[in-house]
C-alpha cells in the first residue's frame, strides 16, 4: 500500500503484489501462535472443523465483501463505505463499520506487540544457545521472561517503536518487498519442522487430535472462539482488507484472490498445528496450557534437531517478521485517520498512535506477569467471570467486535449496496456471484446471530 490516504489512486503493480501483501497481513501470530493454543484449549478436531467451516462460509464471503467495498469506494474504510452508501441511497450510518474496524485494529495491536515481543526475546535466546533439550529449562525460559514486567515491557516497546519508525517514515514498501522472501522461507521452515515433528514426535496422536472430531469436547464458547478466530486470522473487520482493496487494479478478480489468501492462511495454521502437537504429545504436555504453548514446545524440538540453534533462531526471526508485517497493517488505519482528519504529518501521527498502543500494551504486559490489578472479576448474564486484561481485549476484539463488524459488513454489502455497483466487480465470476450473495445476505448474518444468541443463553443447546 502506498503512503496512506494521500495517494488513494495508486494501485498495486499486479495481482501478485496484492496477494502477497494481503497474505502478509493475514499470516501472522494468529496462525502460528494463536491457532495451535486455542485448538488445544477447545478440544482439537471438532474445533478445527468448525473453524474451517467458518472460514469457508463466513470468512471468505466477508473478505470478498470488504475488498469490494474498498475497490468500489477507492478510499480509506469509513469514506469508502460512505461513498458506496451514498451511491446506493443508503444511510450514512453504515460508516460506523469503518470506525469499528479502526478501533478493533488498534486494540489488537496492543496485545499483538507483546506476543511479538516474546518472539523477539526468543530470537536472542536462540542466538545465545538457550534452546537445550530439557523440558524444565525450556519452561523456565518462558516463565522467567514473564516473571517481572520489565523484560517483557522492553521487548514489546522495541516492537512498537520499530513499527512507529517504519510507519512514520513510510518505509512500508521495502518491508513488503522483504516479505516476498520471508513468507515462502517461513512456510518452508514450518514444513521442515512438521516433517521433523512427525518423525520424532507422536504424529498419530496429533492426527487423531486434530482431524477426528469429538463433538462432546466442543462447547458453545468454543464455537464462538472458532468463529472469532476465522475473522482474526483473515484480518477481517479491522479495516485492512478494505484499505488494500482500494489499491486493487481494475481487472483483478476479487473471488480468486480472496480464495488464494484464505487458502494460504489456513494452510499455514494447519501446518503450524502439525509442527507443534507431535512434540506436545511426545513430551506429555497439556494441549490446553494457553498462550505460552509454542514458546515451550518449539524450542524443545529445535534442541533435538541437528543445527537446531540455527534453525530455531531463524524461525523466531521469521515469526517476528510475520508479526511485524501484520503490526504495520494494524496501525495504518489509525495513522491514516490522524493524517486525514486531524491534519497531522505522518511522523507525529505514527508517534501519537504508537504511544496510545504502548499505554494499552501495559495492561497485557501486566496480565502476563500476573499483576492482580489487571485481573477482573465480574458477572455476565449471571455467570461469574474472572479474566485478565489480555483475555478481555482478546475476547472483545476477536469474539465480539470482529463478528459484529462482520455481520454489519455482510448486511451492508448484501442488502444496502445496489447490486448494479457490485455486479461490475464480478463480471468474470458470474457463477460465483449468486452463491456469494446468498451467503452474504442470509447465511453469514444468521449463523453469526445464532452463535451469539446461544452464547448469551437465549437459545439452549
Ligand atoms: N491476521 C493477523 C494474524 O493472524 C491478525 C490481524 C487481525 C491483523 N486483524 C488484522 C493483521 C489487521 C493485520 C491487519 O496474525
Amino acid at each position: 500500500m502506498r503512503g496512506g490516504l494521500k495517494s488513494v489512486h495508486s494501485r498495486w503493480s499486479n495481482h501478485f503484489a496484492y496477494v502477497l501483501a494481503a497474505t502478509g497481513a493475514a499470516v501472522g501470530l494468529g496462525n502460528i501462535w494463536k491457532f495451535p493454543y486455542i485448538m488445544g484449549e477447545h478440544g482439537g478436531g471438532a474445533f478445527v472443523l468448525v473453524y474451517l467451516l467458518c472460514i469457508a462460509v463466513i470468512g471468505i464471503p466477508v473478505m470478498m465483501a470488504e475488498v469490494s467495498i474498498g475497490k468500489c469506494g477507492r478510499q480509506s474504510p469509513a469514506y469508502a463505505v460512505k461513498k458506496l452508501a451514498e451511491q446506493s441511497d443508503a444511510s450514512w450510518g453504515w460508516r460506523s463499520i469503518g470506525w469499528m474496524g479502526l478501533v478493533t485494529g488498534y486494540l489488537i495491536l496492543s496485545f499483538y506487540a507483546v506476543i511479538a515481543g516474546w518472539a523477539l526475546a526468543y530470537v536472542f535466546y536462540g542466538i545465545s544457545g538457550e534452546f537445550i533439550n530439557d523440558r524444565e529449562s525450556i519452561s523456565s525460559l518462558f516463565s522467567n521472561l514473564n516473571r517481572s514486567p520489565l523484560p517483557l515491557l522492553g521487548w514489546s516497546s522495541v516492537i512498537i517503536l520499530t513499527t512507529v519508525i517504519v510507519v512514520g517514515n513510510g518505509l512500508k514498501h521495502g518491508l513488503e518487498r522483504a516479505v516476498v522472501y520471508i513468507m515462502p522461507a517461513m512456510f518452508l521452515l514450518l514444513v521442515i519442522m512438521a516433517i521433523y515433528a512427525a518423525r520424532n514426535g507422536d504424529f498419530s496422536q496429533t492426527l487423531s487430535f486434530m482431524f477426528s472430531p469429538n463433538f462432546s469436547s466442543l462447547t458453545v464458547n468454543g464455537v464462538v472462539v472458532a468463529l472469532g478466530h476465522a475473522f482474526f486470522t483473515l484480518s477481517l473487520a479491522s479495516g485492512v482488507m478494505m484499505m488494500y482493496g482500494a489499491y486493487l487494479p481494475e481487472e483483478t478478480s476479487i473471488t480468486q484472490t480472496s480464495l488464494w489468501i484464505a487458502a494460504a492462511d489456513t494452510l499455514v495454521a494447519i501446518i503450524a498445528g502439525l509442527a507443534i502437537y507431535p512434540i506436545v504429545f511426545a513430551q506429555g504436555m497439556a494441549p490446553g496450557q494457553g498462550p505460552g504453548l509454542i514458546f515451550v514446545t518449539l524450542p524443545l524440538s529445535f534442541a533435538q534437531m541437528p543445527f537446531g540453534g540455527f534453525f530455531g533462531t531463524l524461525f523466531f526471526i521469521m515469526l517476528v517478521f510475520a508479526a511485524f508485517t501484520s503490526a504495520i497493517a494494524l496501525i495504518e488505519a489509525s495513522v491514516a485517520y490522524l493524517i486525514e482528519r486531524a491534519t497531522f504529518k505522518r511522523w507525529p501521527a505514527a508517534a501519537i498512535s504508537g504511544f496510545g498502543i504502548w499505554i494499552l500494551s501495559l495492561g497485557t504486559v501486566m496480565s502476563f506477569t500476573g499483576f492482580e490489578v489487571t485481573n477482573f472479576k465480574f458477572a455476565v448474564f449471571g455467570e461469574q467471570i474472572e479474566a485478565s486484561f489480555f483475555q478481555m481485549i482478546d475476547y472483545l476484539t476477536a469474539n465480539l467486535l470482529m463478528p459484529i463488524g462482520g455481520v454489519l459488513i455482510a448486511l451492508f454489502v448484501g442488502w444496502a449496496v445496489k447490486p448494479s455497483l457490485l455486479k461490475q466487480e464480478f463480471q468474470r465470476d458470474m457463477l460465483i456471484y449468486p452463491l456469494w450473495r446468498f451467503l452474504l445476505r442470509y447465511l453469514s448474518p444468521v449463523a453469526i446471530l445464532l452463535v451469539f444468541l446461544t452464547l448469551i443463553g437465549v437459545i439452549n443447546v
